[in-house]
């Protein structure tokens, strides 16, 4: 992110006065501001996908790509999934940056991803390719960060502790084993949320079924944040002696995209060991040829709260 956009102005921000906020500033974005605040990012693919990212005006004259759904206020981002073989650089779609950059907080949201890739961390949050059923959490980092994963649930695998591995390409991933918390199970139960509570000694994510969201995420707004310690268990954590997270993560925007193929799922290697090997010989092909299989390809997305100035209750 350019450094003038660290400074554009967020959404509202309130300074709570009550005497149990965690945090004390929040920035709560929905569908009544979110392409306000978020910008579309039309140039070349950084992940080399077969997409064609389009701009504001070209995604809602598409009316495919990106808007607001009126009669229950959430924020939709699509693609494409009408046109066969589109020419290059591929199919349609949509990849929207917030306007602002965050370094620590609490972030509460259906679904996020964050750039800045590898040097300043990339913390995904949700992130999955092909017919992946389940969600893998991974922080990307430059070099000399190396993670635990104390705490979180047994069944999450922390598979690579060195969040530079591969040049941070690979990172440091924690495999999870919910298949609601990714795809189609998550779509099926209308999803849930995802919270990250990132601050100097942890990274730690924690996933919540629409069903089983905490009481204090439910009424959570700009005056009160919520309050991760009563959350239990959370789905991934990342800390430990071996990372300064302080120096290894910082200026994050928050993304969401879609893309297609690309440097990571679109390898003749990925897609050749996966299911998807049936369908076609390669990512690309499969992609153009197929429009219709992207109709459930989509976000829609209640809304992103962050909120930052960490106070432990009762100081303020
Ligand atoms: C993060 O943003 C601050 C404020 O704009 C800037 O001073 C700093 O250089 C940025 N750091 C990085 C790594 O981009
Ligand atoms: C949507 O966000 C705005 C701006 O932060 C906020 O004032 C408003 O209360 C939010 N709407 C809902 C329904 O929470
Ligand atoms: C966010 O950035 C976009 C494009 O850079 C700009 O058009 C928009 O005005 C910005 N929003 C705010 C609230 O500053
Ligand atoms: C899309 O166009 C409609 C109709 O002109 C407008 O009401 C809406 O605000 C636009 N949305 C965006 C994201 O530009
Ligand atoms: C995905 O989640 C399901 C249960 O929801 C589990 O049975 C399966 O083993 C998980 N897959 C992986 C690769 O962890
Ligand atoms: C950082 O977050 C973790 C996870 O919620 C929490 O256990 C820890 O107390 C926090 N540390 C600080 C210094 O706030």
């Amino acid at each position: 992110m350019p450094s003038t956009q660290v400074l554009a102005f967020g959404v509202t921000t309130l300074l709570a006065t009550g005497t149990s906020a965690l945090y004390t500033g929040c920035d709560h974005y929905n569908a009544s501001n979110f392409f306000n605040e978020f910008s579309f990012f039309n140039e070349a693919d950084p992940t080399q996908g077969f997409v064609n990212y389009l701009s504001m005006d070209q995604a809602n004259l598409s009316s495919l790509a990106a808007f607001t759904l009126e009669a229950s206020p959430s924020i939709f981002l699509g693609g494409d999934y009408k046109t066969a073989n589109p020419p290059n650089p591929g199919r349609n779609s949509v990849r929207l940056t917030s306007n602002k950059s965050y370094a620590q907080g609490l972030f509460i949201a259906d679904i996020a991803h964050m750039p800045n890739w590898p040097n300043s961390g990339e913390i995904d949050i949700l992130e999955g390719f092909n017919e992946n059923m389940n969600n893998t959490v991974t922080l990307h980092s430059g070099e000399g960060c190396v993670m635990s994963g104390p705490g979180s649930l047994p069944t999450s695998i922390l598979t690579n502790p060195n969040c530079n591995a591969n040049n941070g390409f690979d990172g440091c991933p924690t495999s999870t084993s919910n298949n609601q918390g990714y795809g189609p199970g998550f779509n099926e139960i209308g999803g849930g949320v995802y919270a990250m509570e990132w601050n100097s000694s942890a990274i730690t994510v924690w996933f919540f079924p629409r069903s089983a969201m905490p009481a204090d995420i439910i009424a959570a707004n700009e005056m009160t944040s919520p309050d991760p310690s009563k959350w239990g268990t959370p789905t991934a954590s990342f800390s430990g002696p071996g990372c300064d997270i302080g120096s290894h993560f910082k200026n994050h925007s928050i993304v969401f995209d879609t893309t297609f193929c690309g440097q990571w799922a679109g390898q003749a290697e990925v897609w050749g060991s996966s299911p998807c090997a049936a369908l076609a010989p390669a990512c690309n092909q499969y992609v153009a040829a197929n429009p219709a299989a992207f109709q459930d390809a989509y976000w829609l997305i209640n809304k992103v709260m962050v909120y930052q100035d960490y106070e432990a209750a009762g100081t303020k």
